[in-house]
């Protein structure tokens, strides 16, 4: 079984890494505050999580659901970390991959739709077991209206992991199965996670200054 709610914590405090300590993308340089989460970092939990991931859906075949746009390095690590087991271990899991486009915010709020605005029919995944892979959860809402569609197509099983979940006053106690880091109520950007659809094509996970919010707004 999963560890249910065991997830590696960075605090409130944390003041995480300069960003001249680090490699990143000269023209995002000024509009950063600091690296919190860097990529080698995010690369070594989430090969745990493909660990536990196998060890718990493994024996059944899994059709990994990512969540577009922002789900979209973290899914294709993941995968690569369960290929990996698959190829050295006794137990393999076939695996299958879906994509669903949703949104939900615009400059760093979340709005109160949830819009699903492209990928497969989710009724190929009726009798199904349904990994969804997801950036982020901050009030729940994306996931749980996810999961309420979902549940109208009949999987045999979902379960859902996200590499970050945003501890915040706005969430509405939903929490994944499979969690990579529980952050603070910041707006983080990079490893595909975005503002306005910039600082995907940044390899840490970061924080934006105030500045850049403003350049970038829409
Ligand atoms: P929720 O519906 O409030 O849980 O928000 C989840 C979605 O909002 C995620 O899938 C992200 O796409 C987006 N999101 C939430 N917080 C952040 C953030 O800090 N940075 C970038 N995107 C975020
Ligand atoms: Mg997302």
């Amino acid at each position: 079984m999963a560890e249910f709610g065991r997830v590696p914590q960075i605090p409130d405090d944390e003041k995480g890494y300069e960003l001249d300590l680090f490699c990143v993308p000269k023209h995002y340089e000024e509009d950063l505050d600091r690296v919190i989460i860097p990529h080698g970092l995010i690369m070594d939990r989430t090969e745990r999580l493909a660990r536990d991931i196998v060890r718990d859906m493994g024996g059944h075949h899994i059709v990994a659901l990512c969540v577009l746009k922002g789900g979209y390095k973290f899914f294709s690590d993941l995968l690569d970390y369960i290929k990996a087991l698959n190829q050295n271990c006794d137990k393999s899991v076939p695996l299958t991959v879906d994509f669903i486009r949703l949104k939900s915010y615009c400059n760093d709020q979340s709005t109160n739709s949830v819009k699903v605005i492209g990928g497969d029919e989710l009724s190929t995944l009726t009798g199904k077991n349904v990994l969804i892979v997801e950036d982020i959860v901050e009030t729940g809402r994306t996931m749980e209206t996810l999961l309420s569609l979902l549940s109208e197509c009949n999987p045999k099983m979902v379960k859902v992991v996200s590499l970050l979940v945003k501890r915040t006053p706005r969430g509405s106690g939903y929490r994944p199965d499979y969690m990579g880091f529980e952050v603070p109520d910041w707006f983080l950007v990079g490893y595909a996670l975005d503002y306005n659809e910039y600082f995907r094509d940044l390899g840490h996970i970061c924080i934006l200054n105030e500045k850049a919010k403003v350049k970038y707004k829409v």
